[in-house]
């Protein structure tokens, strides 16, 4: 695969009718000096002059919805979806980025690439195929001017790319592929020798090496494909051919940590449970609970 070919094509997704006025709006907003905080919240700050807060706002408004957060721009408090700052400090005792090339495989807008920033990494790159989260990692970059890599490739294309990495994370996605182990092979292929994968994704309960195959969506989501319990998800990533298999966590999505903002005005988790048992989807599943692990290649 060209992969120098592929990046030419897919920047031309930002030409696309709904992304081209996001861009206009981007482009027409002032460049700053800027101070970044990389707390829970990733907060830029104006070191001297701040822009028209109304053609900040209007820009970012244009950019919803906003799933992964929270940012504040120069006092513009984005309150997205999750808030990610949850995920991201669950795992903070497991990893350890100095000197290291990182790589963050379905990124979103890269809210935790950001905040990976404060462990001096030698390299930060973000895949994620969606050109309307580009657009919005591109409206905090322009702020924040860092030296994160957003390419608009997906999981698939990590074997073919110009670089391997030594830690890659890839949350929220194994889910949504159709083909498990090949996602996980892919994975694989993008570390380097010694390498590391934190992973996360949706879990069942019981002992047997089986996983749920929803019949259409799973808590309202149309495209999860399977579900596995953790014997089941240890045998997929040995089949992709990781040495190592450690459970860091398994936790439960809570309504504090994903609802309807102001800043995603579409359902969230509380329309995606059963209203008169919380421990079932819509759908009757049992209700969305992750697992987070850590891989080792050799
Ligand atoms: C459920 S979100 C998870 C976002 C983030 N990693 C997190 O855990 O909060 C899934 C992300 O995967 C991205 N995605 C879609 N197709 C993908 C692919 N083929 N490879 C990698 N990421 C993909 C979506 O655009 C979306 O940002």
């Amino acid at each position: 695969m060209d992969i120098k070919a592929l990046r030419e094509e897919r920047a031309k997704w930002m030409n696309w009718k709904n992304i081209a006025p996001m861009r206009k709006a981007l482009e027409a907003l002032p460049v700053l000096d800027t101070t970044v905080g990389l707390g829970p919240t990733v907060t830029l700050q104006s070191k001297d002059s701040s822009p028209d807060m109304q053609q900040l706002e209007a820009a970012a408004k244009m950019m919803m919805p906003w799933r992964k957060g929270p940012f504040e721009l120069f006092g513009l408090f984005i309150d997205t979806e999750w808030k990610s700052d949850i995920k991201y400090d669950l795992l903070r005792p497991y990893f350890d980025l100095k000197g290291k090339r990182v790589a963050d495989i379905g990124c979103n807008n890269g809210y935790y690439l950001f905040r990976m920033q404060e462990d001096d990494p030698a390299l930060l790159v973000g895949f994620d195929p969606s050109a309307l989260y580009k657009t919005q990692f591109d409206l905090i970059d322009r702020f924040a001017k860092t030296k994160i890599v957003y390419e608009l490739f997906g999981v698939e294309h990590l074997p073919f790319y110009e670089e391997k990495f030594d830690t890659i994370f890839c949350l929220g996605v194994l889910y949504h592929r159709s083909d498990p182990v090949a996602m996980l092979k892919s994975l694989y292929k993008g570390l380097d020798k010694q390498g590391e994968v934190i992973l996360d994704t949706f879990m069942i309960d019981g002992e047997d090496e089986i996983c749920l195959t929803p019949a259409g969506s799973y808590s309202k989501i149309p495209n999860i494909y399977f579900v596995p319990t953790v014997k089941a998800l240890k045998n997929w990533c040995l089949r992709a051919g990781f040495k190592g298999f450690e459970v860091l966590e398994i936790m439960a999505t809570t309504a504090h940590e994903q609802r309807k903002t102001a800043w995603m005005e579409g359902q969230s988790l509380e329309d995606f449970l059963d209203p008169d048992d919380s421990s079932k989807t819509v759908e009757g599943y049992p209700a969305p609970k992750r697992i987070y692990v850590k891989l080792i290649k050799e």
